[in-house]
């Protein structure tokens, strides 16, 4: 792929910044704009009503310099281990403007989350049964249940789904049920909602339609407790994309169809809360591994890089590939010639494909593959620690 006006958001950095970096780096490495992430947090916040909050979902990229960045635009954060509670409180981030979620919370995870001050969102009877045990405040504990959705779209429902079995949260029709089993642990108080149905999810309309879905499950749940919900959150899910012929998620409609469906729901009086994860750091960010060797076996070209699924795990989960472009070290992008090729890393298992696409064919030794959209659910969604090759380089660029 060449880098031009319409790869921008694919790739983090232009050709002479990947230029620059790749001449300080002599192994793989993650490369990141904060700018970028500062930029992104800026454009979304704009465009969405003004009561709708941002909480960043830290797991998509937990880097101590990324969450700095949002907590210095206060952010709030989706957190959902002890780990991510710390790096958030490391990073000038606050218990109080925390969520954390998580279908099999630890006790450790649920002190740490206590502790903050954090809303805890409960995934079943069993998590209410724990923190009305644990909590040991005059009032009761303020939490927010997850439910799973009769009805939801994802494009990805193998990551995140909507409408099917799910390890996530309490059924819809179960809904009536947990409220009354919930009512018998007088310390915890259900006061808000979490759904979450979609997973890098590009069409407006289709997030908008969970979130419709959402209301629609808030007002029952607020009928059945007979209380006034004070948060709604509405989960991730926003896409983007990693094919350049694909459009990207029109995140102006999003915000006014948000505004319209908050009009549509006169009864909801509390805050609404987005948890993008994706969207706000995939684009930030970069991947770079230099190529050790060509080959084609049987008809199909290979070229193996430095580092594989140890880096970048996602291709291999999800089937898709990231956005990638080939630079010559000291001499730039490569040329328009291109062939189909399967990347693989240097581990001795032939899962190690980390992706297929078209790249040039002049590809030789010591050039360097670089992937985009590679600030979400990359450096720590892999396995590090397998073949015990180095981790890659964590490169943080700030030109703001
Ligand atoms: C509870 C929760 N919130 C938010 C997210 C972020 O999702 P995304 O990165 O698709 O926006 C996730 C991702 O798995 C999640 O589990």
């Amino acid at each position: 792929m060449m880098l031009t006006a319409a790869t921008t958001d694919l790739f983090a950095f232009d050709a002479p910044a990947l230029k620059e970096l790749a001449a300080t780096q002599p192994g793989p490495f993650f490369a990141y704009d904060l700018g970028a992430a500062r930029e992104r947090y800026r454009r979304l916040r704009a465009l969405l009503p003004a009561r709708v909050r941002l909480a960043y979902a830290v797991k998509s990229n937990p880097g101590l310099p990324l969450v700095e960045t949002f907590a210095g635009e206060g952010a709030w954060f989706d957190c959902a281990s002890a780990g991510e509670v710390s790096a958030v409180l490391a990073a000038g981030g606050t218990g109080t403007s925390m969520v954390f979620a998580g279908p099999a919370k630890s006790e450790r995870d649920l002190q740490a989350a206590l502790f903050a001050g954090a809303r805890v969102q409960v995934d079943g009877i069993e998590d209410v049964a724990r923190l009305h045990a644990l909590h040991t405040g005059e009032r009761p504990l303020p939490v927010s249940v997850r439910v799973n959705p009769a009805q939801g779209v994802s494009e990805a429902a193998s990551i995140i789904g909507g409408g099917g079995p799910s390890a996530f949260g309490v059924d819809e029709e179960a809904l009536e049920d947990f409220v009354r089993q919930a009512a018998r642990h007088d310390r915890v108080q259900i006061t808000g909602l979490q759904v979450f149905a979609a997973s890098n999810e590009l069409d407006a309309g289709r997030l908008l339609a969970n979130h419709r879905t959402t209301l629609g499950i808030g007002r029952r749940l607020q009928e059945l407790l007979g209380r006034e919900l004070d948060l709604l959150d509405l989960g991730g899910g926003l896409g983007v994309r990693y094919e350049v012929d694909r459009p990207s998620l029109d995140v102006r409609a999003l915000g006014a169809g948000l505004g319209r469906v908050l009009e549509e729901n006169p009864w909801f009086t509390g805050e609404l809360l987005l948890e993008p994860g994706r969207w706000l750091s995939a684009p930030t960010g970069v991947y770079c591994a230099h190529v050790v060797r060509t080959k084609v076996s049987r008809g199909e070209r290979f070229v193996m890089l430095e580092g594989g699924i140890n880096h970048l795990l996602r291709p291999l989960l999800t089937g898709q590939s990231f956005p990638t472009l080939a630079l010559r070290p000291g001499v730039g992008v490569l040329g328009r010639e291109t062939a189909l090729t399967t990347l693989a890393g240097p581990l001795c298992t032939s899962l190690d494909r980390v992706g297929t696409g078209d790249l040039p064919v002049d590809l030789q030794p010591g050039d360097l593959v670089v992937f985009g959209q590679a600030g979400a659910y990359a450096s720590t969604q892999a396995m590090t620690h397998f073949l015990s090759h180095p981790a890659p380089e964590q490169v943080w660029v700030d030109a703001g």
